[in-house]
């Protein structure tokens, strides 16, 4: 059965449910995402970061300022900061560079936030200027800058393209001025266009992001601001569902109705990728659609660790995550400290995880199915050394009986159904003291929350 002849009457949900098991209640990050969905750090003041040995880094740059804060949103961002602070901040970030040997090569840059864009056009040249003369780009993958519409401004897409920034990712949540309104997001729906005809004009790939499942959305809207932002000529758009963190205001704003439980959520899924596909885009990863006549198809995100776990990430920034080697370090999430103590030449870190083996072996399936691949039990025995039955046996044989996987010759693969719900399918491979972790947090702000 193909997405498109798929109906909601077709899915057990009790069934579903069943092979699912609870879903954890606390919002981090995307499921697949592990161990940044499931955030057990330990406090470890000013580590140092390891290098590890080889050749290029893939660099996330967090700039957390933001003209306001939108009532979903609990990443860490700083609203109201003034200059002086941007400058500051943009210093402290070149130096924290430092950490990286000169000339090491650069696979990939993600500079979001936050919002860069929240940046004057002059710290942003300055920042990204330091980061590639320190940091030689290789390879033809795309850096990318993140951007939000009232923010953004002729002079930022001049810097962006003359310092080699491929893709601008702007937000937008929504055309709806109402929509917009009860999220606190302070633009309308003409400076979203205004911003996109920049871009567009400007030959810089764009991606705009949508949301759905917000107060007050509806397929309809959804599906006109899907339309309008097509027209637009944007190669890609991301449509994410509302990750609900309760602690955050939207949760006050929504109605039970509106919430996304299993089969709302799925509804909305299958209503997405109709809409996209009858607008010509094609979903190349779970949220992101592309169209495919066009350069962005080709364009992937570089990977951040390899088959066995072993990362080659620098995270700089307040709240930034490295993961270097088997170890993922977290940057202390508020930024006066996070200044102070790069000025003062000590590590930034606050946090760590020792990713341990049943941690790798959880990133190994979670990014897998994350990603759409076939789970090769072959390939997991060769990585890991032993079987992937003796270590996940029994939510392979639920996932298998819930019709959300499927198995054939040794090779797993997530049913339609599955690819619904794969971020749901991705908690059954999490170690039990993680999830016991994910149980025991209160609904709580995402850690790097601050104002
Ligand atoms: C860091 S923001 C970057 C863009 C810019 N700050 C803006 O909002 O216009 C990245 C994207 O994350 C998504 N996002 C933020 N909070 C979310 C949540 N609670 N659930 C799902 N997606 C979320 C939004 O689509 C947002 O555009
Ligand atoms: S969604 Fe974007 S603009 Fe809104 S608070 Fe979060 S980072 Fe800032």
């Amino acid at each position: 059965m193909t997405t498109s002849q798929v109906q909601l009457a077709d899915f057990d949900f009790e069934k579903i449910g069943v092979a699912l098991g609870e879903t954890p209640r606390v919002a981090y990050a995307a499921a697949h995402a592990y161990p940044a969905s499931a955030p057990a750090y330990v406090e470890k003041v000013c580590a140092e970061r390891d290098r590890p040995a080889g050749d290029a880094l893939r660099l996330y740059v967090h700039v957390p300022y933001c003209n306001y804060r939108c009532s979903f949103c609990f990443f860490a961002v700083r609203v109201g900061a003034q200059r002086d602070e941007m400058q500051r901040y943009v210093r402290a970030l070149r130096r924290e560079l430092e950490w990286a040997d000169a000339g090491t090569p650069l696979s990939q840059m993600f500079m979001g936030g936050g919002t860069p864009t929240a940046l004057p056009p002059d710290l942003l040249d300055e920042l990204l200027g330091s980061i590639f003369q320190r940091l030689p780009s290789q390879g033809d993958n795309l850096h990318v800058v993140e951007a939000s519409p009232e923010s953004l401004t002729a002079e930022h897409v001049a810097v962006l393209k003359r310092q080699g920034i491929g893709r601008i990712s702007m937000g937008t949540q929504s055309l709806e001025e109402e929509v917009l309104g009860e999220v606190r997001r302070r633009h309308t729906a003409q400076q979203t266009l205004d911003a996109c005809r920049l871009v567009v004009d400007s030959d810089l790939l764009l991606n705009i992001d949508l949301m759905y499942g917000l107060p007050g959305q509806t397929h309809e809207s959804f599906r006109r601001d899907f339309q309008t932002i097509a027209d637009q000529g944007v190669q890609s758009l991301t449509a994410y569902d509302l990750r609900l963190n309760e602690q955050t205001p939207v949760a006050r704003s929504l109605s039970d109705a509106d919430r996304l439980e299993l089969a709302r959520l799925v509804e909305w899924r299958l209503f997405v990728r109709r809409t996209a596909a009858e607008l010509g885009f094609s979903q190349t990863r779970w949220h992101t659609y592309k169209r495919l006549d066009t350069v962005a198809a080709r364009h992937k995100r570089a990977p951040h660790h390899d088959s066995s776990g072993r990362g080659f990430q620098l995270g700089i920034g307040m709240s930034a995550r490295s993961h270097l080697g088997t170890t993922v370090y977290r940057n202390h999430e508020r930024s006066p400290t996070y200044i102070e103590r790069i000025e003062s030449s000590r590590s930034p870190v606050e946090h760590v995880i020792e990713l341990r083996e049943d941690d790798r072996k959880t990133q190994y399936v979670a990014s897998t199915l994350g990603d759409g691949q076939p789970l090769d039990a072959g390939d997991y025995n060769r990585v890991f050394g032993n079987s992937i039955d003796a270590d996940f046996g029994e939510p392979l044989e639920r996932l298998l009986r819930g019709g959300l996987l499927a198995e054939a010759e040794n090779v797993y693969r997530l049913t339609e159904t599955g690819r619904l719900l794969y971020d749901r399918v991705t908690f059954n491979f999490y170690p039990p003291r993680v999830l016991n972790w994910l149980a025991a947090r209160k609904p709580v702000m995402g850690m790097g929350l601050t104002t």
